[in-house]
């Protein structure tokens, strides 16, 4: 491989959406940011250079950081952020994978417009596992809000209560002509008839699971989180915020000379407040022939994307993901087990410790994440910060309970599982430990599934269902030959998602809910909030045994 050189430079910028001007931090001045392009095996450096008032770290989603934790990103877990006026370095070897990724701000929620596509090329003439694409695009879905997001996150917080939605979902950072005041705001595809395209789909939006879908098109889709899958034809992809999924797109000849919508909207379980807008984009076909002249009176043909609580939609989707499991491409899943845990993610009850006592939980109880039904305690100082000043005594303790419950009814209204326990607790796993996690939705009341993304690491997507996981059954139905390998997964509301992974990549890594208002709720002990975040997660670091 090579070494690929990127600067960013880190910058307010003015940007006009929904006929309102904002003031936005931007990487070199673009929204979104710029594309890093790669190929398998390359080493890639990034100068940050940070000219704004906020601090900043940048996360490299997906890449496995193999022997780089320091450059993974997430700010006071694996570096302090970068401070204004301040340059960092990352400095990363891109090993053994290959597909779209994506880059995005990993502190605070400034993410929001600071976010750009990782491609990710295949070695030098090695080619992909499907048909050569004519051309490839990435499409990456955010959220645009009006108001001051710093602001909103900061109320939020201390409140304990939901944040703003946002006011429009974006396709590459256009809302489209679905919102008031923003046709003009359009991303347009223009494609040429009878030629297949690959589309790098990202989901960047800070708080929504997408369907999205091509009105008279169907896609193929041939990789999720930059692995490879046995291609499948869908009308609709669905996507939660941390994945990516690349599709092939046909265009054929009966609809030359045609425009299509493109759209995307979100996905939720409950008639909770959010959402459900639609952003849109422009598919255009344009003829080979420059003497046929272009058509721009044809109406609009729209798609028809799943109803907005289309849950047997997403089981479905969400299990035709199988990875190739081929010689070239094997799954290597581990076979046996070294180390269990149970995550309960949404509405677990706690005891209420929010001293305004405005927990939102039945007979003051509060909604926590727990781990082998430990709910995390925020020390008052940072893991990193106590290990650097080498006070790591007293922060946390390595008293983690060994085995899951599984005694309660977590899906029950409300569920039964009121007997969590806190404190600050670490695991160390030996290298090369095989991991098990059983992710156990209790959020029978919430409004979406929490994407869990767990940081350098790729997991095998053992299985899901609705209800309690059961572990006399369930675990017969899992797939070890050929299950998806990803780095972000949707566990549905009201339902379990089991996953498996070899320990092999030392560091302290993160993992959370990608729907950045949980990880905000994490991040503060005693607040109120429904969902998993940084919190719980750092109670699984698969971290080293200490170098000598
Ligand atoms: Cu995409 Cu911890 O992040």
């Amino acid at each position: 491989g090579i070494t690929r050189d990127y600067k960013f430079d880190i910058r307010m910028q003015n940007v006009m959406r929904l006929c309102q001007a904002k003031s936005i931090v931007t990487v070199n001045d673009q929204f979104p940011g710029p594309t890093i392009t790669a190929r398998e095996g390359d080493r890639v450096t990034v100068k940050v250079v940070n000219h704004v008032q906020y601090n900043v770290t940048i996360h490299w989603h997906g890449i496995r950081q193999l022997r780089s934790g320091w450059a993974d990103g997430p700010a006071y877990i694996t570096q302090c952020p970068i401070q204004t006026g301040q340059s960092y370095v990352y400095n990363f070897t891109i090993t053994g994978q290959r597909g779209t990724l994506f880059w995005h701000a990993h502190v605070s929620w400034l993410r929001v417009t600071m976010y750009g596509p990782i491609i990710i090329l295949p070695k030098r003439g090695v080619p992909y596992p499907f048909p050569q694409p004519y051309k490839e695009f990435p499409i990456i879905f955010g959220e645009w809000w009006k108001a001051d997001t710093e602001k909103i996150i900061n109320q939020t917080l201390k409140t304990g209560g939901a944040p703003n939605v946002s006011d429009a979902y974006t396709i590459n950072g256009l809302p489209g002509p679905l919102y008031s005041c923003s046709a003009k705001d359009t991303f347009k595809l223009k494609v040429k008839p009878g030629k297949t395209y690959m589309l790098r789909l990202i989901n960047a939006a800070l708080n929504d699971e997408l369907f999205f879908s091509i009105a008279n098109h169907s896609l193929t889709v041939v990789e999720a989180d930059a692995v490879y899958v046995k291609p499948f034809e869908t009308s609709t992809v669905l996507i939660t915020p941390g994945q990516t999924t690349n599709v092939l797109l046909k265009t054929e000849h009966r609809h030359a000379n045609a425009l299509y919508l493109m759209a995307a909207r979100p996905y939720a379980t409950g008639p909770g407040a959010f959402d459900n807008s639609t952003t849109a984009g422009i598919l255009e076909y344009h003829l080979p022939s420059p003497k046929t002249k272009k058509t721009t009176k044809l109406p609009l043909l729209k798609p028809t994307l799943p109803i907005f609580n289309d849950t047997t939609f997403a089981m479905k989707f969400n299990r035709k993901h199988r990875s190739l499991a081929s010689s070239k491409f094997p799954a290597k899943v581990p076979q046996k087990v070294d180390r269990r845990f149970f995550f309960t993610v949404g509405l677990g009850l706690h005891p209420c410790s929010n001293p305004n006592k405005t927990c939102q939980g039945p007979n003051n109880t509060m909604r926590t994440a727990s781990v082998n039904n430990v709910s995390f305690v925020m020390p008052n100082i940072a893991l990193l910060q106590a290990h650097f000043c080498n006070q790591s005594k007293g922060v946390y303790t390595t008293d983690f309970p060994a085995n899951p419950p599984f005694k309660f009814n977590y899906t029950g209204n409300p569920p039964s599982n009121i007997m969590a326990s806190s404190g600050t607790k670490v695991v160390v796993l030996p290298f090369n430990t095989s991991v098990e996690l059983v992710l156990q939705d209790t959020s029978i009341i919430g409004a979406e599934s929490h994407p869990l993304h767990l940081h350098g690491f790729d997991f095998f997507v053992l299985g899901l269902g609705m209800g309690n996981f059961n572990p006399n059954k369930d675990p017969s139905s899992f797939n070890l030959v050929d299950p998806a390998e990803r780095n972000t997964v949707g566990v549905p509301s009201g339902g379990w998602v089991a996953i498996r992974f070899l320990a092999d990549n030392p560091g302290v890594w993160f993992m959370h809910c990608h729907l950045e208002v949980h990880t905000s709720c994490g991040a503060q002990d005693g607040l109120d909030c429904d969902g998993t975040g940084s919190a719980a997660s750092q109670k699984l670091p698969p971290p080293p045994s200490e170098s000598p």
